[in-house]
C-alpha cells in the first residue's frame, strides 16, 4: 500500500534572537517571507498535506497566507520544538499519514530537490526516525550531532558538554525530519523539558527513538548551505545573498544577460525572458514580467510590473504595477505607479510620473510631466511641463486626450476636462473646459509688449 506522506512546518516561536516583534518567519528575502520559501518546497513534495504549526502572533502569520487556511495548527504556548510536533499529531492523526516531514519554519533556502532526496533516503531505508545533518565550521548555536559508537543523538548547544559529550565534531542538526507517526507518536509524551532552555525538544526524538530500538537514520548531506536557520538579523542577510546568487545565477544560465550581477535583487517569482539584458545596481521584485528583447539600465526599481518585447528601460526608473507594452522607451529618471499603462512604442521622458494613466501607442511625454488618471491617444505629444490637475482636494478626476493631440509646454489640465483628436493647446495654459476636435485652444494672459521708460 503506498505511504501517505504529508509534513509539518514548525513556525509558531518569536524569534526571540531577531529582535523585532514581528513573527520571524514572517520577516522577507527578496520580498517574500521567509515561511513562503518553506511552504513552496514542500507544496511541490506533499500538495496539500502540508500542516503549519503558528502561535506567536498567529493571526497575522496566517493573514498573509490564506492559501494554507485549514491547514494552520495553534500552539498557543511555545513550550518548544518538540512541543510543537506533539501539538499537531491529533491533525497529523486524523490526516491519515504514515509519515511526516518535519522542518523548521527559519529554513527558507531549503529546495524541494534536498528534501525529496532526504526523504527518498529515509524511506529506502526504513526508518522510524530520519533527520538530515550538516557540517558547518562554526557550529554555533545548532543541535550537535553526538555519535557514541553506534548510537547517535542530538545535544543542544546550550546543554552540549564536552566532557560529557566528547569533542564538537561540527556535525549538526538541519531541523529537518522524517518520522514515521504510528511509532514516534507514543514517545512525545516522554519528551522532558529538564534542559537548560526549559523546552520539550524534538531532537531528544533521536535518542528516544534508540533507545527504543527503533531504526533511526541520520542523513548527512555534507557543507550543504540548503538548511541554514535564519535567527538573527545577520543569518537572515547572510541567508538572503545566498538566494539572491542563486536567482541570478540561474537567470543568467537561462540566458538573461545579467551585468554587475553583484548588485542585481531578483524576487523569487520574477520572470525574464532568455536574452533579456539587465545591468545592476537593479532591484525586480514581485510578479515582474520581462519580455524578450528589453534592456534594463542600472538603478531601477521594478515591482510587479510588465514591461513588454524590445522595451528599452533607462537608468533611475520606477515601476510599481505598471504595463509597458512592446518598443516603449522609459526613462531614465521615471516613475510609472500603479495602473500606468504605456501602449506600444510609447515614450516617456526624464522626471515624468504617470498613475492610473494610458499612454496610447506612439504617444510621448518626455520631459517633467505628472499624467494621473489620463486617457492619452495614439501619437499625441504631451509637452515639458505639463500636469493633469486631477485632484481637487476631495475627488480625483479624468483627463481625456484624443489622438495625435500637442499639448504645448507647461500647461495645467484641470480635470474633468477633454482635449480631443488633433487638438492643439498652446503652451503656459490653463485648460478648464472641453477643446473638440481639431481646435487650438489658448487659455493665457497674452502677452504685452511696450517700450522700456
Ligand atoms: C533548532 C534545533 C536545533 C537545530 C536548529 C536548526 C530544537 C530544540 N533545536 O534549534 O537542534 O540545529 O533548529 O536550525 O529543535 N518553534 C515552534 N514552537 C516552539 C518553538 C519553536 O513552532 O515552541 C519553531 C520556530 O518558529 C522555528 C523552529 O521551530 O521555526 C525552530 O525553532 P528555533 O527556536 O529557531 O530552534 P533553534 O534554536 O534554531
Ligand atoms: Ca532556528
Amino acid at each position: 500500500m503506498a505511504q501517505r506522506i504529508g509534513a509539518l512546518v514548525l513556525a509558531a516561536g518569536k524569534g526571540t534572537r531577531m529582535k523585532s516583534d514581528a513573527p520571524k518567519v514572517l520577516k522577507t528575502l527578496l520580498g517574500k517571507p521567509m515561511l513562503w520559501y518553506v511552504e513552496q518546497a514542500l507544496a511541490i513534495l506533499c500538495g496539500q498535506a502540508v500542516y503549519t504549526v503558528v502561535g506567536h502572533r498567529a493571526e497575522s502569520v496566517e493573514a498573509v497566507f490564506p492559501e494554507l487556511a485549514g491547514r494552520f495548527v495553534r500552539q498557543t504556548e511555545q513550550l518548544g520544538t518538540g512541543h510543537a510536533l506533539a501539538t499537531a499529531l491529533p491533525v497529523l492523526a486524523a490526516a491519515g499519514l504514515d509519515h511526516v516531514l518535519v522542518v523548521n519554519g527559519d529554513a527558507p533556502l531549503v529546495t524541494a530537490e534536498s528534501l525529496q532526496r532526504f526523504r527518498d533516503a529515509a524511506l529506502a531505508a526504513k526508518a522510524d526516525v530520519a533527520f538530515v545533518s550538516i557540517e558547518l565550521p562554526d557550529p554555533a548555536a545548532y543541535g550537535r550531532v553526538v555519535r557514541q559508537g553506534d548510537a547517535v543523538r542530538i545535544v543542544e548547544a546550550k546543554d552540549f558538554d564536552p566532557a560529557l559529550h566528547g569533542p564538537a565534531t561540527g556535525e549538526i542538526n538541519a531541523g529537518v525530519y522524517l518520522v514515521r507517526l504510528a511509532v514516534v507518536a507514543p514517545l512525545l509524551a516522554e519528551l522532558s523539558n529538564d534542559n537548560k532552555s526549559g523546552e520539550y525538544y524534538i531532537t531528544d526524538l533521536i535518542g528516544l527513538a534508540q533507545a527504543a530500538g527503533l531504526r533511526v537514520l541520520p542523513v548527512n548531506r555534507g557543507a550543504d548551505e540548503a538548511y541554514l536557520g535564519i535567527n538573527s538579523p545577520r543569518e537572515l542577510v547572510g541567508a538572503e545573498e545566498i538566494l539572491r546568487r542563486r536567482i541570478v545565477d540561474a537567470h543568467i544560465d537561462a540566458g538573461v544577460v545579467v551585468r554587475a550581477a553583484d548588485s542585481v535583487r531578483i524576487g523569487p517569482e520574477v520572470a525574464i525572458a532568455p536574452g533579456v539584458e539587465l545591468c545592476g545596481p537593479l532591484e525586480l521584485s514581485g510578479e515582474t514580467r520581462i519580455k524578450a528583447g528589453a534592456t534594463l539600465a542600472s538603478h531601477g526599481v521594478l515591482l510587479d510590473a510588465e514591461v513588454g518585447e524590445d522595451v528599452v528601460i533607462h537608468s533611475f526608473c520606477h515601476l510599481e504595477k505598471a504595463r509597458v507594452d512592446a518598443g516603449c522607451q522609459v526613462g531614465p529618471y521615471a516613475r510609472l505607479r500603479p495602473g500606468a499603462v504605456m501602449e506600444e512604442r510609447a515614450r516617456v521622458g526624464n522626471f515624468v510620473e504617470m498613475k492610473k494613466s494610458v499612454l496610447g501607442p506612439g504617444a510621448k511625454a518626455n520631459h517633467l510631466t505628472y499624467l494621473g488618471d489620463a486617457v492619452i491617444g495614439a501619437g499625441s505629444n504631451i509637452g515639458a511641463g505639463t500636469i493633469t490637475c486631477n485632484y481637487d482636494g476631495v475627488h480625483k478626476h479624468q483627463t481625456v486626450i484624443g489622438e495625435r493631440a500637442f499639448i504645448g509646454s507647461n500647461s495645467a489640465l484641470v480635470a474633468p476636462v477633454t482635449i480631443g483628436n488633433d487638438a492643439l493647446v498652446g503652451a503656459g495654459s490653463v485648460i478648464t473646459s472641453d477643446v473638440a476636435d481639431g481646435m487650438l485652444a489658448l487659455g493665457r494672459g497674452r502677452q504685452v509688449t511696450k517700450a522700456r521708460k
